[in-house]
């Protein structure tokens, strides 16, 4: 069977070892609803890679920020993000989830300090990884639907 399931890409950027079925979440947060824009993505969902099914995004002539990579760990946390450039992988960074998590996840307790007028960013303490579960330094909430949660 023939392995190239989408084409390569000249230039962008391909979110590789994303977790099967979390490619519509990655799309999601890097808000490429469809409606804006022109850049070309390729979407592969539940493909067959070296260590199993995995979903690969591929944007084109793009570039991520480090805050989208932050929030891509979230939902993937065995992500690659790979920067091509003419053709070759220029770079190869995996995703990783930092010990605290400031200023991506809201807080989904409404009477915690982190919702009110206060000027106070949302922090959340990485309790573990593999599942990823996450605590509210100030009100000690754990969400359960974390990609809901990304803002
Ligand atoms: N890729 C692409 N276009 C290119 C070059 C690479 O879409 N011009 C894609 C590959 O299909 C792969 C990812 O970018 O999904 C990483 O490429 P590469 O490092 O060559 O693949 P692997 O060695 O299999 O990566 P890894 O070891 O991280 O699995
Ligand atoms: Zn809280």
């Amino acid at each position: 069977m023939k392995e190239l399931k989408i084409q390569p890409i000249k230039d962008g950027t391909v979110i590789d070892h994303i977790t099967p079925g979390k490619a519509l979440t990655v799309l999601k947060i890097l808000g490429t609803t469809g409606e804006e824009g022109d850049s070309v993505i390729s979407v592969a969902i539940n493909v067959s890679g070296k260590s199993g099914k995995k979903d690969i995004v591929k944007i084109e002539n793009r570039e991520l920020d480090p805050k989208e990579v932050d929030k891509i760990a979230l939902v993937a946390p065995n992500a690659t993000i790979n920067i091509i450039r003419n053709y070759e992988v220029a770079e190869k960074h995996r995703v990783s989830v930092p010990d605290e998590i400031i200023g991506i996840v809201e807080c989904s307790n409404p009477n915690c300090i982190s919702n009110t007028n206060e000027p106070v960013e949302t922090k959340f303490i990485v309790k573990s990884r593999h599942p990823l579960r996450i605590r509210c330094y100030y009100c000690e909430r754990e969400p359960e639907d974390i990609p809901s949660h990304i803002r």
